[in-house]
């Protein structure tokens, strides 16, 4: 396909979306047709789904499994493909490691949740997964609970342990960034990675122009 497809993931309270704004500004600086979207809810049928699935009592862990792999098919048919066919950069927060950890993992669906998120994407996976990963103690703790933390009893060291098992299996699509550094410093690694596997995919890689701290740090 002629785009390129970037998922951010992580645990909650990472910094994914700070870090999408920032990347999505990069690329837009240096030409590229970006779209930023995520999941769920990436597209009008996905909405009425994340509603269903964050707002409703309790939903059946099989039933919730379909619900994001329902609004995963529609926005990857009807938002995603469009977009990498016609030469874009799409950049989404979340895609199927987060059904996979949460639903695969905390709700103990295993490995067929893979399977269906595989099937209702016609098996779309992205050219490079962002991990932002950090410990759990350094996220939001002031917070409450989310519903999946409550219901499960998950802890999000086992959450982000999944996360990292994950970018394990293929180190060559993924890049583990240190969501611990500033947020300047979190936005050079993931230009730095970005840029490169834009750059072996054979698109444009993105200019280092001083936005934030150099990869490679000047003392
Ligand atoms: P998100 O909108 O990214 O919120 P946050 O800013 O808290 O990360 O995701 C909402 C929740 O949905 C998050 O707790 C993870 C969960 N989720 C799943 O459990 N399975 C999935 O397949 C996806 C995409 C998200």
């Amino acid at each position: 396909m002629a785009g390129f497809f970037v998922v951010f993931e992580g645990g909650d309270g990472v910094g994914k979306t700070t870090q999408i704004d920032r990347l999505a500004d990069a690329l837009r600086g240096g030409g590229s047709d970006v779209v930023v979207t995520r999941e769920p809810g990436g597209t009008d049928l996905g909405r009425e789904l994340r509603q269903a699935i964050m707002h409703g009592g309790h939903v059946a862990p099989r039933a919730e499994a379909l619900l994001y792999a329902a609004d995963r098919a529609h926005h990857i048919a009807t938002k995603v493909r469009p977009a990498l066919e016609r030469g874009a950069v799409v950049v989404q927060d979340r895609y199927m490691d987060s059904s996979i950890v949460y639903q695969g993992g905390a709700r103990g669906l295993g490995d067929e949740v893979e399977r269906i998120s595989l099937w209702a994407t016609e098996g779309l996976l992205p050219d490079l997964t962002v991990l932002l990963d950090m410990e759990p103690a350094a996220g939001r703790m002031d917070r409450e609970l989310d519903r999946v933390e409550r219901e499960t009893g998950e802890h999000k060291s086992l959450i982000r342990e999944a996360f990292v098992a994950r970018a394990s299996l293929a180190p060559e699509r993924y890049v583990v960034v240190d969501a611990a550094q500033t947020i300047d410093e979190v936005a050079a690694d993931v230009r730095a990675a970005v840029s490169a596997a834009l750059e072996a995919a054979g698109m444009p890689g993105l200019p280092v122009d001083g936005l934030g701290v150099e990869p490679w740090g000047t003392p």
